[in-house]
């Protein structure tokens, strides 16, 4: 996803990063305070993983309307995670921008030259952001950790020599069969149907069991219960179809 550099991008990804981590290194320092990784979150709750979260509209959504999961919501891009940080802080209120750009918390301070919004852990809610890239994912999660991992619209790498960089390339479904719970599931969308016919391969030829498929999702029966993604509100405003496919850990 191309973005616009955000003004200042790091220092307002400070100014959150009660909800977000800006870094590996500070997930893992959290996570080691913690114990647990579920200890992150005020309520203990199963666990549910977004790859490459884009602007946040479908965590946002799906973290309240699922509410009794806990979220990580992974992004690679800084200015992107940005957005979707400040867009789930706004959505629990918890301030918002402000016309020059920093944040401004529910009681209209301005967090800005470098300060922190230390949210108390109980207004944090169930989503916490990581800027990371999926393939050191191993680097921050247990085995078996998982209900659920999402990959909506990703990248479809459609260059010769590109293909293990796709989030459904053998060795990620090898990964994310290693942090799912057994009966956890893996539930991919995309609008391109040369990254999807090469999915349904990529998945059939895993450890995961592909137990759903359909060429239309918003056709389908699993419309009702669909959370859409800003890559899918435009496809779908053109009238693309979009491809979606569940793959679950056997028990
Ligand atoms: C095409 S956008 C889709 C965004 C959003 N999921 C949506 O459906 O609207 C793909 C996003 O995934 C992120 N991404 C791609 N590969 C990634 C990776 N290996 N790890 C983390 N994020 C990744 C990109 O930076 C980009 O923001």
């Amino acid at each position: 996803m191309r973005m616009r550099k955000k003004k200042r991008g790091e220092e307002r990804l400070f100014a959150l990063s009660s909800v977000v981590f800006p870094d590996i290194d500070s997930y893992c320092k959290k996570r080691a305070e913690n114990g647990e990784t579920s200890k992150i979150f005020e309520k203990e709750l199963p666990l549910r993983l977004e790859i490459g979260c884009g602007k946040g509209d479908f965590i946002c959504e799906t973290s309240l309307r699922d509410d009794g999961y806990n979220y990580f919501a992974m992004e690679k891009v800084r200015d992107v995670i940005v957005v979707a940080a400040e867009k789930y802080a706004s959505s629990r209120g918890l301030g918002a921008l402000s016309p020059h750009g920093d944040w401004q918390g529910p009681d209209g301070h301005i967090y800005k030259d470098g300060e922190r919004f230390d949210i108390p852990l109980e207004m944090r809610g169930n989503v916490r952001f990581i800027l990371c890239d999926a393939a050191e994912l191993d680097k921050l999660f247990e085995p078996c950790t998982f209900d659920t991992i999402y990959a909506n619209f990703s990248d479809p790498w459609t260059k010769n020599g590109q293909a293990e960089r796709r989030l459904t390339a053998p060795s990620f479904l090898s990964l994310y069969e290693k942090l799912l719970i057994p009966g956890g599931s893996f539930r991919f969308k995309t609008d391109n149907i040369q990254l999807f016919e090469y999915s349904l391969k990529t998945v059939r030829d895993s450890s995961l069991e592909l137990s759903y498929f359909t060429h239309d999702l918003h056709g389908s029966e699993k419309n009702a219960d669909n959370v859409q993604t800003e890559y899918e509100k435009n496809f779908a405003a053109k009238g693309v179809k979009i491809n979606y496919l569940e793959a679950v850990k056997k028990s």
